[in-house]
């Protein structure tokens, strides 16, 4: 076998491990919301890849060694660097983390009558698009069962679109990879493309790149062309079709805090650079401490390495691997996290009762696993009825980077394969208390008994 972790561990952290009794009666307490069962009664907490990575012996060395409360911090000029050689862009401006970006960018862009069209818009790009006045159209290319870039733009929509809005006040951003697509990544040839009809229709083009180095890595393994560059060399190739940049580093930065905006348009980087001051801090330290800074340009440069990238890469398709061999369906190939179709592993629960909420309750009693839902939310009416009568059950497993080894992906594994023995006995749920939000839901089991 030639997979291995690259790395040793130098710190630990102990699992959390309540025993199934103490689950059972966590999850009821809990009013059966997985996301509301605090994070020390979590044994392996798949909710997000954001701001969860380990970090490494070289990043906490860089933090401690610089100095704070500067006006023109030296952290800010190793971070600015860093981030101009791997994108190439001239301006960098660091924000506390992606969304602090998406409100900036747009607050600076977007406008009513504005239009914002992406592969998919993450939710909170799109809340802050819509938030000053533009509307977000998402144009997904088609996917394509086994595809390798099912993250593309539909670029036949695109045009269409484009001739139907206002183009001077459009832009097109590109989700790299694809969140909203099952974290599929989006391939070279699709990005071209898209840069030329935004060229030609006088259209920016931004990158929302918080899985940037992965996707660079996805095209190295799925183009032929590209098998011998390197990760760094893609995403440069990357960027150089695109305006501009926002960056959550609590991704592809490995950092548990930080972000950036990155432009070659002057004019944009000028607002953007007024806009931060009122909301963020100075454009040196943009909502961000001298030590962050640090941890964000070691951190890029870590998460950009191929050595780390084929690990990162290889351990999510290792564990898709799992999963199918438990009797698991995910997505494939796999993208940047697992997603489970919580409705064909659990066929008995009807639409109206939750599959993916069943089986997130059942991994939590079982093995103490929180993930999150995809499609799968709690938007009811007041007659308790959901919006979308044809909702999809995905759920996702998102797997914090350099954190969990293969042998506990293996675990869960035995999870899944234990929880689908016992299928039959798990029980759908209704809403006692939707409050808006699936956070703070109050569910119930249909059935008294819920998991065997
Ligand atoms: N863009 C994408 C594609 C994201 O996945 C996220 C966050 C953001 C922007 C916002 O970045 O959290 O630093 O403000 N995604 C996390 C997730 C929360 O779990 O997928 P942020």
């Amino acid at each position: 076998m030639s997979f291995m972790e690259p790395f040793r561990i130098k710190t630990v952290e102990h699992l959390p491990n309540p025993t199934r009794e103490e689950r059972l009666k966590l999850l009821h307490e809990s009013g059966y919301n997985p996301f509301q069962v605090k994070d020390k009664y979590v044994t392996f907490d798949l909710w997000t890849d954001s701001g969860t990575a380990a970090m490494s012996h070289h990043q906490w060395a860089a933090m401690l060694e610089t100095s704070e409360g500067c006006i023109s911090p030296d952290s800010f000029d190793t971070f600015a660097d860093t981030i101009n050689r791997l994108t190439g862009f001239p301006h960098i401006l660091p924000v506390h983390q992606g969304r602090a970006a998406e409100h900036i960018l747009f607050s600076v862009l977007a406008e009513p009558g504005s239009t914002v069209f992406s592969n998919t818009m993450y939710i909170t790009g799109r809340a802050n698009a819509e938030l000053n006045g533009a509307v977000v159209v998402d144009v997904p290319s088609q996917q394509v069962e086994g595809g390798d870039f099912n993250g593309d733009l539909d670029c036949v929509r695109l045009q269409e679109e484009l001739r139907r809005v206002d183009v001077g006040k459009s832009m097109v951003v590109m989700t790299l990879t694809s969140n909203n697509q099952a974290g599929q990544p989006v391939s070279m040839a699709n990005i071209k493309h898209v840069s030329e009809i935004c060229k030609t229709h006088d259209v920016s083009l931004f990158m929302d790149g918080c899985r940037f180095a992965e996707n660079a890595y996805f095209i190295k393994t799925r183009t032929k062309v590209y098998r011998d560059v390197s990760a760094r060399d893609i995403a440069l190739e990357m960027f150089s079709h695109f305006d501009g940049m926002y960056m959550s580093a609590k991704k592809d930065g490995l950092c548990n805090i930080g972000g950036f905006f990155a432009t070659r348009l002057s004019d944009v980087y000028g607002q953007f650079k007024r806009r931060m001051t009122y909301t963020e801090g100075n454009p040196s330290y943009g909502g961000l401490s001298s030590r962050d800074l640090e941890a964000v340009a070691v951190g890029l440069w870590e998460g950009t390495d191929d050595r780390y990238l084929k690990y990162r890469i290889e351990i999510l398709a290792m564990f898709g691997d799992i999963l199918k061999k438990a009797g698991v369906p995910i997505v494939e190939p796999v993208g940047s996290a697992i997603y489970i179709n919580a409705a064909r592993c659990l066929p008995h629960i009807p639409t109206e009762q939750y599959p993916a909420w069943a089986l997130h309750c059942a991994l939590y009693i079982e093995g103490g696993i929180r993930c999150s839902h995809v499609h799968d939310v709690l938007k009811v009416d007041s007659t308790n009825k959901r919006e979308d009568p044809q909702p999809q059950h995905f759920i996702r497993l998102s797997i914090p980077r350099r954190t969990y080894t293969l042998s506990h992906l293996i675990h869960i594994g035995d999870i899944f394969k234990n929880v689908l023995e016992k299928r039959g006995s798990i029980s759908g749920f209704c809403i006692k208390n939707s409050s808006g939000h699936y956070f703070s839901a109050v569910m119930e089991p249909v059935r008294k008994c819920f998991v065997g």
